[in-house]
């Protein structure tokens, strides 16, 4: 494997982990705020993400690369508003959105199709995961004003189940 594209994905174990952690943390101050549908959402949201980090982690295995594990950054963002997690998520996922496809673009350089056909499913759960969480600003907006929408909103997203992720390794 070329060398740049190994560092890439082997950078992106630790991004990967890293917003497990932030998850996790967005998870923390909903449930400090007694929103246990939303830490549901979160918590769920960061198990993805640790599935993420395995994936990319068991690729690089599998093709005989080595794989350094770095520190994990502290969770840094400061959540006042309710809606302020949701924001931040959004922002998130359009910054890994970028990652991913800066890695793409770089195993694309080196014609490495097999990595560029791995990316292919991250490409795509990106964009679910933009789409998600662009939805949940939404809906904020509209029915998170008052005590009851919210409390509605709540009961949804405390429904998500985790699964899987469809991409095996
Ligand atoms: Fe692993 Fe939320 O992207």
């Amino acid at each position: 494997m070329d060398k740049k594209v190994a560092e890439l994905l082997n950078e992106q174990v630790n991004k990967e982990l890293y917003s497990a952690y932030l998850y996790l943390d967005m998870a923390n101050f909903y449930s400090s705020k007694g929103l246990d549908g939303f830490a549901n959402w979160y918590e769920i949201q960061a198990k993805e993400e640790q599935d993420h980090a395995l994936l990319i982690y068991k690729y690089l295995h599998n093709n005989s690369q080595t794989v350094t594990l770095g520190a994990i950054g502290k969770p840094d963002k400061e959540y006042k508003e309710l809606a302020d997690p949701l924001k931040a998520a959004y922002e998130h996922e359009q910054y890994v959105t970028g990652l991913i496809n800066t890695i793409y673009a770089a195993a694309q350089a080196v014609s490495d199709y097999r990595t560029v056909q791995f990316l292919d499913w991250f490409v795509k759960e990106q964009g679910e995961e933009e789409k998600n969480s662009s939805d949940l600003i939404t809906k904020m907006e509209l029915f998170g004003g008052d005590a009851k929408g919210l409390y509605m909103l709540n009961s949804e997203l405390a429904g998500r189940a985790y699964s899987a992720p469809s991409l095996q390794i």
